[in-house]
């Protein structure tokens, strides 16, 4: 941690504080939390009467069968609202409709593609048209042999699909495992195979920046990979490209629900009963299926979106008329992720669906057909709430701000970041540009596990620092430790949780110990750990530091894992590909900083003695192929940026990689620290003399 406590001392040198603006002045019609006594007191009730707090906000939705019990804990297994029954879909959908809400828009798509006058196709979905659609695919899926608790495989571009098909295993009580639609064939082998799914959903293709990305193709080359493990494959037609067909086991989707009928009962879920499984990397090669269940990751994603977001649903605003004629009123809630990451599961699709508030899902990149294509769209879609990547903003100053000054961007009451530090300069931007200088900007600091915000501030109740994510949410106990769980005053530590909250992780598919391992195993509170005891405290992986005033300052991770555009990526991933291709014999990836990305990918090479390129241009070629074997094998996010060829790589005496010093070499910095443990000094010389 001695390279990043340098990070977080200049950020912690940011003094800018902004005070809530009033809903007037960013014209929201009110704020749900409005001041932070209100939080405070009822953070404080959250805290010291779980069941009061967490018992109340859970009724706010809809249980077939009322819970006996809130929360009962031990470490590191929770069960949250037991006894109760209840369903995602039937909360984010068909309660709306019983509330007589069916005709109100529950989703709002924008397609990449423009006419030639400029105009995108844009489809809507009222609440009764979702539960029609969500109750067609799942009887598809039924008619196809698909059962309560059986995995789903999801591979898919951004569709208005893409969520029917999640919110309808979600009916069904069947597992979703939503692959991200970047990713390679290779790792829909490793996901299907773990999870042990038969059925995957799909598209012919999907569009990004005008190109047609061949979906169908990744998943046939998978299954050719999965010797007949996958029985049926579901594919949407989206591009109308190409597709190979395997009669028996393909059927396209529009054949799949044309005779199934429109109302399909929502299965009565146990509160603890598995509603999905996301992969996401962690510090070995084998991505982790963390796995969430029904009730609590439903009430802390309501919950969550609700206050940090300050949804209100059913606002009677003049209504206006959305590009295809439809009409609209109130807010319009815009988060620019793809479902195949955490943030589209909590912040697209299930907890922003549960308040009633219209969700956006654009289908394409920010670039197309031009750099105001997002700024095109709030305008045109009056988007009330925007919630995006540091990453992305950094890519929008780049681009100037005269993209984002050509729109009228006053509908916009509040922003979100999230993913990653996002750096004091960018956040002024995000508030100046984007937020007119007034929005309040929530920077929400969580991750796959915790599966919905933990730090954040809330628009009307907190003054906001740049730089900053900001106080726990309700229920959140989080705290700054060192390894024996005792609090660190002031000063960086690692970033804790100290009591369960209702959506966390329940465990990493198949694999207990790993689970325990990796979250329950770093704090030796009271001597649990060394007595072979899971830890009372949650290890989120990430270095922290918190202010005077409580806010927290996240330092980044402490562990193998960098954050790659706001994308988490196992370095060990990277590396086990890399020496996966026959010219390589050893690999080392640290994270770099960069411009955009915040950090980039750099992988040090030992290449095997007959691979050596004779020259410069040999050496490019092999640096262009092996970043392209990586791009084949995980997705275009894993390639490294800089690909670095060495004889040997820093050691320790006890053959460790010490990566601290590579992100030194790689960032082109001074090396800092200690050395004395390093093996053989002359392979540092050798690196900072040679460029190649
Ligand atoms: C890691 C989790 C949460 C959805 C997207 C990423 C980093 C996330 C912030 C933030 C600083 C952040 C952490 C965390 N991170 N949000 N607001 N400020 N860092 O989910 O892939 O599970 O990654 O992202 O390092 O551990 P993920």
């Amino acid at each position: 941690m001695t390279t990043q406590t340098e990070t977080i001392d200049s950020v912690l040198t940011e003094s800018r504080v902004f005070d809530p603006p009033s809903p007037e002045a960013v014209g929201a019609p009110r704020w749900l939390i409005e001041d932070e006594a209100t939080y405070k007191r009822m953070h404080a009730e959250s805290i010291e009467n779980p069941e009061a707090f967490y018992g109340s906000a859970a009724k706010e939705l809809h249980w077939f069968r009322p819970f006996d019990k809130v929360v009962e804990f031990e470490s590191p297994d929770a069960v949250w609202f037991k006894g109760g029954t209840t369903n995602l879909c039937y909360n984010c959908v068909d309660r709306h409709v019983a509330e007589g809400r069916g005709n109100a828009i529950g989703l709002v798509w924008e397609g990449e593609p423009t006419d030639a006058d400029g105009a995108p196709e844009v489809v809507s979905y009222t609440y009764s048209e979702l539960q029609a659609a969500t109750s067609r695919f799942a009887n598809a899926l039924k008619a196809r042999g698909v059962k309560p608790g059986d995995v789903v495989t999801i591979y898919m571009g951004m569709v208005p699909e893409l969520a029917i098909a999640c919110l309808a295993c979600a009916r069904l009580g069947a597992v979703h495992s939503v692959i991200f639609g970047g990713f390679a064939s290779h790792s829909i082998v490793d996901r299907v195979k773990d999870a042990d799914s038969s059925i995957v959903v799909t598209c012919d293709g999907a569009w990004r920046r005008g190109k047609v990305v061949p979906l169908k193709a990744n998943v046939d080359e998978a299954c050719a990979a999965l010797d007949g493990a996958v029985k049926t494959i579901i594919c949407l037609k989206r591009c109308g490209n190409e597709v190979a067909w395997e009669d028996g086991r393909d059927v396209w989707w529009h054949d799949a629900v044309e005779n199934e009928p429109a109302s399909c009962a929502c299965a009565e879920l146990d509160s603890e009963s598995t509603a999905f499984i996301l992969y996401t990397s962690g510090s070995t090669g084998k991505p982790k299926g963390i796995k969430h269940t029904v009730g609590g990751y439903m009430v802390h994603t309501y919950l969550t979106s609700k206050y940090v977001f300050n949804l209100i649903p059913g606002l009677d605003e003049p209504t206006r008329q959305l590009p295809n004629g439809r009409p609209l009123s109130g807010q319009v809630y815009w988060c620019t992720a793809d479902v195949g990451w955490i943030t589209g599961h909590s912040y697209i699709v299930y907890g922003v669906m549960a308040n009633g508030v219209p969700t956006l899902m654009y289908e394409g990149a920010p670039d197309c057909p031009d750099c105001d294509r997002f700024w095109d769209i709030v305008e045109r879609h009056k988007v009330t709430q925007f919630y995006t990547a540091p990453t992305a903003i950094r890519a929008f100053m780049k681009w100037g701000r005269a993209h984002c000054e050509k729109h009228d961007l006053s509908s916009l009451q509040v922003l979100g970041s999230v993913g990653e530090p996002i750096n004091p300069e960018a956040w002024m931007w995000y508030r100046e540009v984007i937020g007119r200088g007034v929005c309040p900007i929530v920077d929400t600091w969580w991750q796959t596990e915790t599966g919905g915000h933990m730090l954040t501030t809330m628009p009307g109740a907190h003054k906001t620092k740049p730089g900053s994510c900001g106080v726990p949410f309700f229920g959140v106990d989080a705290a700054i430790c060192d390894e024996d769980g005792t609090e660190i005053e002031g000063g960086g530590g690692l970033l804790c949780v100290r009591r369960p909250w209702p959506s966390m992780l329940r465990g990493i598919w198949g694999d207990r110990d790993r689970f325990i391992e990796t979250y329950w195993q770093k704090f030796d509170v009271n001597g649990t750990v060394s007595a072979g005891k899971p830890s009372p405290y949650y290890f989120a992986g990430d270095g922290a530091q918190r202010d005077a005033d409580g806010y927290f300052w996240i330092m980044g991770r402490v562990d193998d894992v960098i954050n790659v555009s706001g994308h988490r990526m196992g370095t060990a991933e990277v590396e086990s590909s890399l020496v996966a291709h026959p010219a390589v014999v050893e690999a080392a990836v640290v994270g770099i900083p960069h411009e955009i990305k915040g950090t980039g990918i750099a992988a040090f090479c030992i290449l095997e003695p007959g691979s050596k390129p004779a020259d410069a241009e040999a050496a490019k070629a092999l640096k262009q192929a092996l970043r392209a074997h990586v791009g084949e094998q995980i997705g275009a996010i894993a390639k490294p940026d800089l690909l670095r060829f060495t004889d040997a790589l820093p050691k320790t005496r006890s053959g460790k990689i010490m990566r601290r010093l590579l992100r030194d070499i790689a960032a082109g910095n001074e090396i800092a620290g200690d050395t004395t443990t390093l093996e053989d000094r002359t392979v540092i010389d050798k690196l900072l003399a040679d460029e190649s």
